[in-house]
Formats: structure tokens, sequence, C-alpha cells
């Protein structure tokens, strides 16, 4: 048998911890497919003290990256800590001692990408990132080598688990927004700032990766347009069944007139189709490529064991020299691709708005005649029998036919400014198949 590899694990929280279990107790299955036993070397964390179930003997954890990163022996760290400090110093002197590295922080890699994969070049080391998107989905292998032979179309997808399993147990059980994001934390799906997950922050940080590796742009994700599932209350979900939708979290990019649209916002996805049936922390992926065509992933993206079950196959691809040769190919964050940037997210598509109208004579002309003025034409309307008084505020729902987002935008702007409506008008795009 082979001399083992060692390796460091730089975080033990819920998806390092899943890690050095996965390696511990799938130990003799991994040999097998790396060719030499993998074993964890050190693992580095904050509190030490913690009991956290693992087989790691107590000298063997420290609070020190030195301890992984000066360690001759260790030639690949799994870097599993979030944020962006110290994670990017961390990984900068991971690789600055020789140790190839495999990651799940994708607020990293989106905010950092081009200058540490750049500094991997430079040492001759190689950054694996299977678990920075869709959890245990493997797509960013599907898309960085089992499609290279594709042109990509478009990519549409959920990407947040989190968001996923507030928005799917709020529909399925009625249960209140803040008790279903404390279950999802205590799943440890969430991200240590759950913000990030239901402002849409770390979905648009998964697009922008997977962007870059599909059309070959770096897209800063700052600049990609997107909505949380904050405003998405149960009247809105009841009004989206009524009609036949599930309200998602959706991710989408997609060439348009040589540019690139995309966008992160909350949508009516059919009920029946794929998207619409994603419940809990699933995340799926609908692909499109030109040789290929349509394409589609299922499968938990987030939570400690489906993370840890891609982490720990880049850490074998490191291992067998898999994830070096494609770091090297595919120029994958290649900083030449900086240039690339998306135009206006112009999607051709139905959208659904709810309209808080005055409930007087003369408000639905008045909305339907905005509407008509930005050339948008409407599909159906629902207004339920009001029981307040004349003049008190109804939702007015309204389906249109496919339309440009920069119309339906401008044409909230114009119904929000006039003197019918008595809140912000709710507009989601519309996506049936
Ligand atoms: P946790 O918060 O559970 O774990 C983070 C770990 O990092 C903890 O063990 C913590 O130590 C350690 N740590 C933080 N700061 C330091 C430091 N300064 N020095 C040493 N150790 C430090 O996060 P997760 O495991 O959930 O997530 C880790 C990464 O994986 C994140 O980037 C996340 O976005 C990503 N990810 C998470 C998924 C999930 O389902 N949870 C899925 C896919 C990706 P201590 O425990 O002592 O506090
Ligand atoms: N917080 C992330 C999610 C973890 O909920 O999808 C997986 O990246």
């Amino acid at each position: 048998m082979a001399e083992p590899v060692r390796v460091g694990v730089v975080g033990l929280g819920t998806v390092g911890s899943g890690v050095v279990r996965l390696l511990m107790e799938s130990a003799e299955h991994i040999t097998r497919h790396a060719g030499r036993p993998i074993v964890v070397e050190r693992a580095v964390c904050r509190d030490v003290g913690r009991d956290r179930g693992l087989q790691l003997a107590a000298d063997r954890v420290s609070t020190d990256i030195h301890d992984v990163s000066r360690d001759p022996s260790i030639s690949v760290a799994a870097l599993l800590v979030g944020g962006l400090e110290p994670a990017r110093s961390m990984m900068i002197d991971l690789l600055e001692h020789g140790k190839d590295v495999v990651t799940a922080n994708k607020a990293l890699l989106a905010e950092h990408g081009p200058e540490l994969f750049e500094i991997a070049r430079r040492h001759g080391r190689s950054i694996a990132f299977e678990a920075a998107v869709a959890g245990g989905i493997p797509i960013v292998a599907a898309i960085g080598e089992c499609l290279a032979a594709n042109r990509i179309e478009s990519i549409r997808g959920i990407l947040n688990g989190t968001s996923n399993f507030i928005l799917s147990t709020m529909e399925q059980e009625g249960a209140d927004y803040a008790e279903v994001l404390a279950l999802a934390q205590a799943k440890g799906y969430a991200e240590a700032d759950p913000s990030m997950d239901v402002d849409g922050t770390d979905a648009t940080q998964k697009l922008a990766i997977l962007s870059h590796l599909a059309f070959g742009t770096w897209v800063p994700w700052s600049e990609i347009p997107r909505t949380g599932i904050e405003g998405i209350d149960s009247d809105l979900m009841a009004f989206a069944a009524d009609l036949g939708y599930r309200i998602r979290l959706v991710a989408v990019a997609s060439r348009s007139n040589g540019r690139l649209a995309m966008r992160v916002a909350p949508a009516l996805t059919r009920i029946g189709t794929p998207l619409a049936e994603t419940r809990g922390a699933f995340n799926a992926v609908s692909i499109v490529g030109d040789a290929v065509g349509p394409m589609f992933f299922h499968g938990l993206g987030a939570g400690q064991m489906p993370t840890a079950s891609a982490v720990v196959a880049d850490i074998i691809d490191t291992v067998v020299g898999r994830a070096g040769i494609t770091f090297r190919t595919t120029g994958v964050l290649d900083t030449d691709g900086l240039s690339g940037r998306i135009g206006e997210a112009e999607l051709n598509e139905r959208h659904f708005l709810r309209i808080l109208a005055s409930d007087r004579p003369g408000v639905l002309s008045r909305i339907t005649g905005i509407l008509g003025e930005h050339g948008i034409s409407i599909a159906s309307v629902i207004q339920r029998d009001p029981s307040g008084a004349c003049g008190a505020a109804v939702p007015l729902v309204i389906m249109t036919h496919a339309c440009g987002s920069s119309a339906i935008r401008k044409a909230v702007t114009h119904i929000d400014a006039s003197d019918v409506v008595s809140g912000p008008t709710t507009c989601l795009g519309v996506i049936d198949d």
C-alpha cells in the first residue's frame, strides 16, 4: 500500500466535522478511490475545548493555521472556515506553503477568487471548490469538465438551501418565517450570518462562480441584480398557490443578445415542474448546452454530510491529480477574463403583480391603463371580495403576458408613484417550465 496522504482540516464546524467524520468512517472506501489512505493529520478551529464527537486526538487540534501550513507532511488542506477574513489570509498562507486547497467557501471565491487563483497558479498549487456551489450536487465538475464540449446557453436554479427550506416549510406547514429560519440554523444549513441566505447574497455568489465556469466571464457578484425572500409572506404564497404556482428563490444566467442576463429573485414556479417540486434544503440546477440540450440536477444543497461528500470528493481528486489537471487546463477564474460584464438583466417573461390598491371606482382602470402605457398586456386579474369599507386597501393580483423586465420595472415604479396604491407593489417573474 502506498504511503498515506496527510490532510489538514481548517474549520471544524458543520462542514469540517462532517469531512473528518467521512474521511474516518469511510476510510476503506476512500482509500480504494484515492489509491492510498487519506488521513487527517491536523485540524484547526477557534475553540479547541469543544467536544465535536470526533475521533481526533487533542494534540492534533489547535487554533493556529501555521500548524497546518508549516507542517511539511501535509500536502492538502480543506479550508472550511466561512467569511472573508481570516479565511482569505489562511488560504494564501496555505498556498504559499505548498498546500493544495479544497474549500466550500463561496463568499471567499466570489469576492477574492481571481486573486487567490492567481496565487495558486504562481505556486503551482490547485484550488478545488465543488462544495462551494449547490452542496452535494456535482455541478462544478459537470460544467467545468463533463459539459466542456458545450456552449452553455443558460443556467437556472435554486442555489440556496436555507431559503428553499424556509419557503417550502412555510408553504407546506403554514409555519412562521422566524421559526423556520431558526430551524434551518439548527440543522446547520444557514451561513454564520443568515441574512446572506435570505437576502439572496449567497445564491448570487454561487451564480457568479457558476457563470464564470459556464460562460468564461467573470462577473462581480455585487453587480448581479438580486432580491431576497424577506418580502414573501403567506398571503403571497396563497395567491401563488391559487394560480397553480409555488414561490422559489431562483438564480438565472442566460445569453441574451451577446450579453449575459443575470438575476437572483423570488419567482412563481408552476406546480409540477422540477423547480416548484424542489423542497427543503434541496437545490436544483437546470443547464442548457448547445450539444447536450437541457439537463437537470437535483440534490441536497446544504447540510453537513452532503457538503462533506463534495469536499471529500475534491480531496480525492486532488490526491489522484485530477483537480490539478482541471485547475491548470481550464484556466478557471483566470484573471484574463475579468473584462466580462453583464448588461441590464433583460429577461422576457410573464409577471405576477400584487398591488395594494384602494378599493374605489376607477382604480382598476387606472392601473391597467398604466400597464398598457408601458406595452404590458394583462393575462388575468384577481381581486377578492373586500371586507373593508370603500377606499380601504385591497390586494389586486395581476398576471401579465410575457414582457421585458425593464418595461415591468418602469410600470411598477409608475403604479407605486400614483395615488391609487397604499404600499409597494410586489412583482415576481413567472417560470412555467
Ligand atoms: P461553521 O460556522 O459551522 O464552522 C466554521 C468553523 O471555522 C468553526 O469550526 C470555527 O471554529 C472555525 N473558525 C472560524 N474562525 C476561525 C479562526 N479565526 N481560526 C480557526 N478556526 C476558525 O460553518 P460551516 O461549517 O457551516 O461552513 C463552513 C464553510 O462552508 C462556509 O464558507 C460556508 O459558506 C460553506 N458551506 C456550508 C454549508 C453548510 O451546509 N453548512 C454548505 C456548503 C458550503 P469553532 O468551531 O471553534 O468556532
Ligand atoms: N447557507 C448555504 C445554503 C449553505 O443554505 O445553501 C450551502 O452553500
